[in-house]
């Protein structure tokens, strides 16, 4: 790795999926030029690292592959502005910069002999991909597994071929997906997120619930887990947010006393209650 971790290293684009309709979202496999650093390339599953496009700028992306199979890397990028749509139009076979890892991760511990409940809305089921995969890949270290996604239509659903292949081969695994607007060829629920969790019933006994979405749905959902009879502590989030340095140095990501570069971006719903109000 560098000496300093903000220099980026080299990497090649090695594959690119559409995920969505619109193409507005794609799944990246990379891979570092230098064998001896992809080799070395040690992350966790919630962790992010920031891209770089030559002469474009850089973006920090949460990792969407899971540490469990290693030599992949992927990073789940939304068309959000300059430099993710630089990434856009990137072709297979492009370089670009990686530095990173950044931020805490999944609290795999606490997770342990747990049920786990994840609940993802729209692009937002790229970070809990990573841990989905991670858990699933140890899958007799948990308990029941419940995975409750949405997205505003059937073409914007991310990682279809998790969640209607992948996924639900496992045993003691469901997947409970639904869109706001069904189309012509939709037969399955329509409705929010909150409302279709509610409406599944799941128990809090022995569960972590891990939720990751646009924030106004984290809103919801927190009020819909609190319904359920979800602790605080039992409610693990991610945030997102703008960021620059990625290491604590340029303030950017501060929340109160936190850096979610570096304290985050993963919290409790407790420590989450300990930030200024807007969080
Ligand atoms: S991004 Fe610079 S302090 Fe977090």
């Amino acid at each position: 790795m560098p000496e300093s971790p903000l220099i980026p290293l080299v990497g090649t684009i090695d594959k690119i999926t559409s995920e969505t309709a619109a193409s507005d979202i794609k799944t990246f496999q990379v891979s570092f030029d230098d064998p001896a650093v992809m080799d070395n390339f040690n992350y966790q599953s919630g962790q992010c690292a920031m891209l770089s496009m030559f002469g474009v700028g850089e973006s920090m992306i949460s990792i969407t592959s899971t540490p469990t199979r290693k030599g992949v890397i992927e990073f789940c990028i939304k068309k959000t502005g300059r430099v993710t749509d630089a990434i856009h139009e990137a072709v297979a076979g492009q370089k670009l910069g990686i530095r990173g890892p950044y931020g805490n991760h999944f609290p795999l511990e606490m997770m342990k002999g747990k049920n786990l409940l994840f609940i993802g809305g729209g692009f937002a089921l790229a970070p809990l991909r990573s841990l989905i995969n991670n858990v699933l890949d140890n899958r007799k270290e948990y308990g029941r597994i419940d995975i409750v996604y949405g997205a505003r239509s059937p073409g914007d659903l991310c990682f279809k071929y998790e969640l209607f292949e992948n996924w639900t081969k496992y045993e003691n695994t469901g997947v409970h997906v639904t869109v706001d607007r069904g189309d012509d060829k939709w037969t399955g629920p329509v409705g929010f997120v909150p409302p279709y969790l509610e409406s599944l019933n799941p128990s809090a006994k022995d569960s972590v619930a891990i939720t990751c979405g646009p924030p106004i749905m984290i809103k919801m959902v927190l009020q819909s887990l609190s319904k359920l009879g979800f602790a605080d502590d039992q409610v693990v989030t991610t945030l997102e947010m703008k960021m620059q340095c990625g290491v604590g140095k340029c303030g950017r990501c501060n929340v109160g006393g936190k850096y979610v570069c570096v304290d985050g971006p993963v919290f409790t719903l407790t420590q989450l209650k300990q930030l200024p109000p807007e969080f």
